[in-house]
């Protein structure tokens, strides 16, 4: 994915004093210095680190037992386990958002103007971590978000609730964006009832990160209470940011509500046309290319300058974030056409994306993309263009079957 170089250059010293200022306030580090000194970190954060991705490898298993409610209420130093969440998975999966959100910004998408006044709700918040990745993808690669609102933040766990309204606050004024107000909600989410009470209100803006997961119910029930609450809790023109883990088992997950939900919304028992749209990262409704084989998934990945202190809890925990991978999709409430909504992909024909790193071989590149017709592997000349996961090409001649095609020219890539 291109993500602008002011926004994978954003965390570096100014990025940690606010992080760390945060842990400061909310009593979780004693100084500063703390995130720097590497046997604070050995003996507080690691072990905490190390016990948090073998409970995210289990839950990205098949036997997925125990989810992260008990945890956060185990082990002998809850406040350091919330440290360790903060420090080392936070500031990824909200680098993760950020460039979802400028993902929407390059295909030229800007906040709807029938949404005068923000309001956003978050699920699983943990630590208010999409929502601070919208603020850093609003001040690195703007969609002209409305300068009031706020953000719901939901979530079963009450201090990193607290936490959460910190940092984001924190954060706000760290970017100099709007200091948009936090509304917290101490819940125990449980979808089948509803992901909303009711009586909830309506929302532009329904992030999920790293949450979806975390249910046990299968997709075409994920589908069908997602569309639910839709109907009824998001405007129209109101926008669905949804970020997943890249391993095959849950990327997969994705791959099944994506369909479902196309599925049950073209078919409404009332008869009412379609009401979502998925604008990212498919260029289209077709059905998925990496669906179509049982061992494949599809997921993007971007790179960016680590926090430096995230780069010594790296080393220390054998981890290695400087790429990040994971799987999205952005849906929006609206049947107007897409080149409305992203119009930079105007066109006059085809669209494909990489799907799949790009690799030099001789004078070519070679990579998958998906389109229309599915997943392909293709070769084309490399002069003169870069490519990479997440690139776009537009009206591409090509010719071959599904293992080898090659291009013989394309109008413009993105
Ligand atoms: C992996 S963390 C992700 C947190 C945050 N969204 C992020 O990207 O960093 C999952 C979060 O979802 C919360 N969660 C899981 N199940 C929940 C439920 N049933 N109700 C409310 N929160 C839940 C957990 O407490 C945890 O904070």
């Amino acid at each position: 994915m291109k993500v602008p170089v002011s926004l994978s250059d954003g965390f570096g010293d100014a990025f940690e004093q606010a992080l760390a200022s945060t842990c400061v306030e909310a009593k979780l580090i004693s100084a500063a210095d703390d995130l720097r000194n590497r046997r604070f970190l050995n003996r507080s954060v690691v072990p905490h680190v190390q016990r948090l991705t073998e409970l995210f490898n289990r839950l990205t298993s098949e036997d997925a037992s125990e989810g992260l409610e008990k945890y956060w209420k185990k082990g002998s130093n809850p406040e350091n386990l919330r440290l360790a969440y903060f420090l080392s998975f936070m500031p990824g999966n909200l680098y993760r958002v950020a460039s979802v959100w400028s993902e929407l910004a390059r295909l030229g998408f800007k906040w709807p103007q029938t949404q005068p006044a923000l309001r956003a709700v978050e699920f699983g918040a943990g630590p208010a971590t999409a929502s601070s990745g919208v603020l850093a993808g609003e001040k690195h690669a703007p969609l002209g978000l409305p300068q009031q609102g706020n953000f719901a933040l939901i979530e079963q766990d009450r201090q990193t609730l607290q936490l959460g309204e910190r940092w984001f606050s924190k954060q706000a004024a760290f970017l100099g964006l709007p200091l948009y107000e936090t509304r917290p909600f101490h819940r125990k989410l449980e979808p089948a009832k509803g992901w909303l009470p009711r009586q909830a209100p309506k929302f532009n803006l329904w992030l999920m990160s790293y949450v979806l997961n975390e249910f046990e119910i299968p997709p075409k029930e994920i589908a069908r209470t997602l569309l639910e609450a839709w109907d009824r809790h998001l405007e129209d023109d109101g926008l669905v940011i949804l970020v997943e883990p890249a391993l095959r088992l849950q990327s997969r997950k994705m791959l099944e509500v994506r369909k479902e939900i196309l599925a049950l919304d073209a078919a409404r028992a009332d008869g009412a046309p379609p009401r979502m749209q998925l604008l990212l990262p498919c260029l289209g409704h077709q059905a998925c290319g990496a669906r179509a084989d049982a061992e494949d998934w599809c997921h993007e990945e971007v790179s960016w300058w680590r926090p430096p202190y995230l780069r010594g809890v790296d080393e220390l925990t054998g981890l290695d974030r400087k790429t990040l991978p994971f799987s999205y999709q952005v849906w929006i409430k609206s049947q107007k056409p897409r080149d409305q909504w992203l119009p930079e992909l105007k066109h006059q024909g085809s669209l494909h994306r990489l799907v799949s790193p790009a690799f030099k071989v001789g004078p070519d590149w070679e990579f998958y993309w998906c389109g229309e017709e599915g997943k392909r592997r293709l070769r084309t000349r490399s002069d003169g263009v870069e490519l990479e996961r997440g690139s776009i090409l537009v009206d591409a001649a090509f010719r071959g079957d599904k293992q080898a095609s090659r291009i013989d020219g394309f109008k413009r890539s993105l």
